[in-house]
Parts: structure tokens; C-alpha cells; sequence
């Protein structure tokens, strides 16, 4: 059965202007959602609002049944590493590491066992033996996606996720993820400036004017 992942209402910020102002958004498990917009325009910030790094100057936050930006540092520290996965714009991956004990780390700290089929999926079963250091931006990308995969999140925030693949494995990407909120009960946000991947998704937004329009 469906069920509400996240329920944003009435969200507004600013920095040096205003971004967004009376923004409304949910998410149901099983529910993929993209956001499109020019550079400058909010979506990371939206996205940082949504997934417990920013306090957002107006609005209220239910992610997972919490009233988010009410709960204490632990409660917040609990969501982060066993409830949600975040795929970061600029991915954060321990360099010294070898790919498999980056995703290791990742899997021991949730108590989650990793799923190998992943790392086929993402073609990236044989890099495992080696470091970080050693392995291409769109190779790294990959790494920090099944990464964040293995802890078996309820709900995925992802930030352009595919910014350093080509289209081919960009698409090989978006199947992973789509297919992992098929499969369980979570759901996806996907921040992109990909529009055949937000299409792909069952709702496709544009931020624009400080606020989201429906495609
Ligand atoms: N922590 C911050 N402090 C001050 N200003 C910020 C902060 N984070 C973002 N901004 C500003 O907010 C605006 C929107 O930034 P944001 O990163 O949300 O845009 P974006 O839509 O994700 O852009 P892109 O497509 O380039 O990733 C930018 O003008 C940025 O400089
Ligand atoms: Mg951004």
C-alpha cells in the first residue's frame, strides 16, 4: 500500500533574494518526482529543505511521519543514516578507500547487507577492488549512487545524479533508481537538468518564478 514519505507545505527561503515562497510538495512511496530549473534557482536549496540539512525561513517539514525541523540533533542523526538516502551534487566518497569499502562503510553503518546486483546494474562490479583515487568522475558517481543504495533508504533525495555520465549511462543510472522504488516502498526526488530523465518520473516540475509549475 501507498504510503506518505514526506508532506512539505507552505515552504519559503531566502539567501540575498527570494528563492521560492509558499512552495507545497509531497511524496507517496513508490512516487518518483523530478525538479527542472535555470542554475541559481533553488532546487538544491529545496532539495537540502526537504531531506533535514536547512531549516527553511517559513514552512513545515513531515518527512516520515516527523515534524523534521522540530526534532533534536540525535532524532535528525537517526533519519540521516538508517531512513534516507542522499545522492549529493558533488558526491562525498573517502578517497584513500577502495570502491568496496566506501559502500562497506556505508552498509555497516545502517546494518543493511549490500546488494550485489546493484553494482552490476551500474557496471561497476569489477572496479571494486580499486581506489578511488583511481576511478573516473562518472565512475566515481556510480559508486557514491550504490552506496547510498545498500543502506536501503525509505526515500531518495538525489542532486543530479547523472551530472557526470553520458546519456547511455545516465539512462542505466535512472533505471537503478526507478527500479529500486518499484521494488520496496521507497520514493525518489530527483533534481536534474536532464529533462528525458525528469520525464521519466511520474511528476516533472519546473521552479521557476519562486515557485514549482507542474509539467
Ligand atoms: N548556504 C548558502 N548561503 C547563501 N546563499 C546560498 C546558499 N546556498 C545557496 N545559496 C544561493 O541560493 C541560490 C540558489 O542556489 P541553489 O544551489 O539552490 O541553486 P540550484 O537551482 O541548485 O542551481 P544549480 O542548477 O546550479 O545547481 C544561489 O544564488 C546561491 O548562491
Ligand atoms: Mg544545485
Amino acid at each position: 500500500m501507498s504510503q506518505m514519505l514526506l508532506e512539505a507545505t507552505h515552504i519559503s527561503h531566502s539567501f540575498d533574494y527570494t528563492l521560492f515562497t509558499d512552495i507545497d510538495f509531497t511524496l507517496a512511496s513508490h512516487e518518483s518526482k523530478a525538479i527542472v530549473g535555470r542554475s541559481g534557482s533553488g532546487k538544491s536549496t529545496l532539495l537540502h529543505i526537504f531531506s533535514t540539512f536547512l531549516k527553511p525561513n517559513n514552512g513545515k517539514v513531515i518527512l516520515l511521519g516527523e515534524d523534521l525541523y522540530r526534532l533534536n540533533d540525535d532524532a535528525i542523526e537517526v533519519l540521516r543514516r538508517f531512513d534516507i538516502g542522499i545522492i549529493f551534487q558533488f558526491h562525498y566518497l573517502f578517497k584513500g578507500m577502495s570502491a568496496m569499502e566506501n559502500i562497506e562503510v556505508a552498509s555497516m553503518l545502517s546494518g543493511e547487507e549490500l546488494d550485489e546486483s546493484i553494482l552490476e546494474k551500474l557496471e561497476i562490479k569489477e572496479l571494486m577492488g580499486q581506489r578511488l583515487g583511481e576511478l573516473s568522475g562518472g565512475q566515481q558517481q556510480r559508486v557514491s549512487i550504490a552506496r547510498v543504495l545498500s543502506k536501503k533508504p525509505r526515500i531518495i533525495f538525489a542532486d543530479e545524479p547523472t551530472g557526470n555520465l553520458d546519456k547511455e549511462t545516465a539512462a542505466l543510472v535512472m533505471d537503478v533508481l526507478l527500479d529500486y522504488i518499484k521494488n520496496t516502498e521507497a520514493g525518489l526526488i530527483l533534481v536534474t537538468h536532464d529533462e528525458v530523465l525528469a520525464a521519466r518520473c511520474n511528476t516533472f516540475f519546473r521552479l521557476e518564478d519562486k515557485t514549482l509549475h507542474k509539467q
